[in-house]
């Protein structure tokens, strides 16, 4: 069992695939990652996309029908990308879909440009209602990418993080796949996913993130990752290795 938590497959919703066409070949392309279950996860709310609950629902079944009938050997679940806001907690428990629909992991994607002074404030409050929110690709955020402190800060006060396999594997430059391996070497790294977007220009990599991973730290580092993702999708809670702070006396 290989498990993506984080991914645009569901097709004509968002920045992913354009038809259902070209969203058979980016679940193609996740099978031979050897990748069993995919959590889709298109945008929400970020100001350009507005995929409700029940648009993700309609579209997983549509894909999961066509899986079949071609006997593609993977499975689709709901999600969202929920981007920040305020009130992400009033929304929790009608109009916004947990990973899986389990009830408990909620992808949450800061704005790219700065860190809203609420934050803190209400993941916090998520974290008070049960949900545990899983804070992607932290070093496209450019406070998170100066501030690493900031990254075990949210981690210390229970946040989860993903990073993503096309940034560890350096296809964004050497200074963001340099901040990734920090992440991990600091604890800081709960989930590795793809992001995959299209089955050329941003296929799902996540084979080779694991194998990166295997080579440049342990066995033992891939299987963490994967078996936190496989939580996930079960909505089961587990046991975080303990955040390392940047700072020499904390
Ligand atoms: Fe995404």
């Amino acid at each position: 069992m290989l498990v993506d938590i984080h991914n645009h497959i569901l097709p004509g919703l968002d920045d992913g695939p354009k038809s259902i066409e070209e969203a058979i070949l980016l679940a193609t392309n996740a099978v031979d990652n050897g990748i069993t279950h995919i959590i889709a996860t298109p945008h929400h709310n970020n100001g350009k996309y507005i995929n409700s609950s029940s648009i993700v629902k309609e579209a997983v079944n549509n894909l999961n029908k066509e899986l079949s009938k071609k006997d593609i050997p993977v499975e689709i679940f709901s999600g969202q990308e929920v981007y920040f806001y305020n009130s992400i907690v009033e929304d929790l428990e009608n109009d916004l879909l947990t990973l899986a629909n389990s009830g408990k992991y909620l992808l949450i994607e800061l704005p790219r440009n700065h860190f809203p002074v609420s934050t803190f404030e209400t993941l916090y409050k998520i974290l008070l209602r049960g949900y545990t929110p899983i804070i992607v690709h932290p070093e496209r955020n450019t406070v998170l990418r100066k501030d690493k402190q900031k990254v075990y800060d949210l981690v210390n006060k229970g946040s989860l993080v993903q990073i993503t396999a096309s940034t560890l594997l350096g296809e964004h430059g050497r200074n963001l796949k340099k901040y990734t391996i920090d992440l991990i070497k600091h604890n800081l790294a709960h989930f590795i996913s793809s992001d995959a977007h299209h089955h050329v220009k941003r296929p799902f990599l996540l084979n080779d993130a694991y194998q990166y991973v295997q080579k440049k730290f342990t066995e033992n580092q891939v299987t963490y990752f994967s078996e936190n993702a496989k939580h996930v999708i079960l909505g089961t809670e587990f046991q975080p290795m303990l955040p390392i702070s940047f700072q020499k006396n904390t």
